[in-house]
């Protein structure tokens, strides 16, 4: 039986994981002896390597490997964006199929290597780009594939959970458990595209399109971090039967059909969720994905969604996938090979705009600690149709007084509009939080 010939793009935290799992010798599916390693590109080749590996096997040319003809697939699990998409397109560009771990890359430039990865009739797998071990790219794209998708919530960036959960167990204030994750390897030195949230809206978009069948313009994704998050609100929030978590939503929108154009709501932030609701469970880097279809009802993915085992368990899954289709003669030039990827049969989708989106909210505002505050709060919400769930006074000392308001679902225009006028109110010394709220 023929050999895959595979080029690795990257010897680092995935990377490793990969080879380890193509080396190892647990007693894993009898396919994974048809693997053969080409040969793994990495920048510095003179690098003192954790894992024993063959000094030969490395080289820093990824286009040694692209231009090869006798190499089937290229895993790319280096990183970046402009590089590693050029590597992606030039390497199916030579009909040879890609397995990625980008979810950067995937999430901008999907639509365009789908169609290039289609017209040259080799496959793009990327199961690894979200939620890193846990399986949901396959799943949206064949096992749920009979349903309508409704909605999907989850938390999918391990880094910010990990922060958020220390934050709640531990009282550790933000910067002291970003730090803690850096320590651990669960934060880069550079952690802004995880504590900004931007992650988490890169994996959303590459979700969305698989699950609504179209194109998501990425950056109209109305995203937010965690980084002013203050250990005030974690209090506040578990007091009123809360936990604060980074979640990322996206829904069908039934209100805004427009040119035949499915609406959805897209959006990354941070959340109180209710004690008794699944997601407010995950603790630690772990993942967990809730999605709603029509007729399956509710499922949950969760597991690890990062780390070198987990994510390298994914690539390596799909390197096998490939394995099986080149066994059976699939690959061939000039064809559609993954029809229900294939941007042909994508349609038009649009992300509505942020200030449409009808959500919870969380304000904690500070003011003075004077008769009528909470009442003059109150009407200014009335008179932008905010309508409140409840209001309460949670703390006041030196006549400064801190009230938490929570809102039934409203668009967040109207928030807006009511921040401002609030701010403008003499006892309002300032609006101390805004959080969304399930
Ligand atoms: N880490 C995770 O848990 C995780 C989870 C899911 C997805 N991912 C995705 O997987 C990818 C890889 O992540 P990682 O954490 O494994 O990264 P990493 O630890 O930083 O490793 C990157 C590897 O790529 C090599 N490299 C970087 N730039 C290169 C270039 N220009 N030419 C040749 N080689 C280059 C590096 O070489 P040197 O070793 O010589 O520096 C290194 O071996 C990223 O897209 C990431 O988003 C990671």
């Amino acid at each position: 039986m023929d050999k895959l010939r595979i080029g690795i793009i990257g010897f680092g935290t995935v990377g490793k994981g990969v080879y380890q799992i193509l080396m190892g010798d647990k007693d894993t599916h009898p396919i994974l002896k048809q693997i053969e390693i080409a040969n793994i590109v990495v920048k510095n080749i003179h690098k003192k390597r954790e894992v024993n590996i063959e000094k030969n096997l490395l080289i820093n040319d990824p286009n040694k490997l692209i231009d090869d003809p006798f190499i089937d697939v290229i895993v790319e699990v280096m990183g970046g964006t402009d590089i590693a998409k050029d590597i992606i397109l030039k390497s199916l560009r030579n009909g040879k199929s890609v397995v990625t771990a980008n979810k950067a890359v995937m999430a901008r430039y999907g639509e365009e290597i789908h169609k290039v990865a289609s017209e040259n009739g080799a496959y793009i797998l990327f199961e690894a780009a979200v939620c890193g071990g846990i399986p949901i790219i396959e799943p949206l794209k064949r096992s749920l594939k009979s349903n309508q998708i409704i909605k999907m919530a989850g938390i999918i960036n391990g880094t910010t959970n990990f922060i958020l959960s220390k934050m709640s167990t531990e009282k550790a204030a933000f910067k002291e458990s970003l730090e803690l994750a850096q320590k651990l390897g669960y934060a880069e030195l550079d952690p802004s595209a995880d504590v900004e949230g931007q992650d988490a809206a890169d994996k959303i978009s590459i979700l969305s399109e698989l699950a609504f069948g179209g194109k998501i313009d990425r950056n109209k994704i109305d995203t937010e971090g965690i980084n002013k998050i203050d250990l005030k609100d974690i209090e506040y929030a578990e007091k009123l039967g809360f936990e604060i978590k980074l979640l990322a939503v996206s829904e069908r929108n039934k209100d805004n059909n427009i040119n035949n154009s499915l609406p959805l709501n897209i959006w990354v932030g941070p959340t109180l969720i209710p004690k008794s609701h699944p997601l407010s469970t995950i603790e630690g880097v772990n993942n967990a994905i809730l999605v709603e279809g029509d007729p399956i009802g509710e499922i949950m993915l969760y597991g690890p969604g990062a780390g070198s085992g987990p994510t390298a368990s994914s690539v390596v899954s799909d390197i096998l996938s490939l394995k099986a289709l080149s066994i059976k003669k699939n690959i061939s030039k000039d064809r559609v090979i993954d029809p229900l990827l294939s941007f042909n049969f994508w349609r038009k989708c649009h992300v509505i705009n942020s200030e449409q989106i009808r959500k919870k909210n969380y304000l904690r505002i500070i003011c003075e600690d004077t008769p009528g505050v909470i009442g003059k709060i109150g009407y200014i919400f009335g008179n932008n149709d905010v309508s409140i769930e409840s209001i309460i006074q949670l703390d006041a000392r030196e006549n400064e007084a801190e009230i938490v308001v929570i809102t039934h679902h409203v668009p967040k225009g109207n928030i807006d509009i009511s921040k401002n006028q609030l701010n403008a109110l003499p006892e309002v010394k300032f609006i101390a939080a805004q959080l969304n709220c399930i």
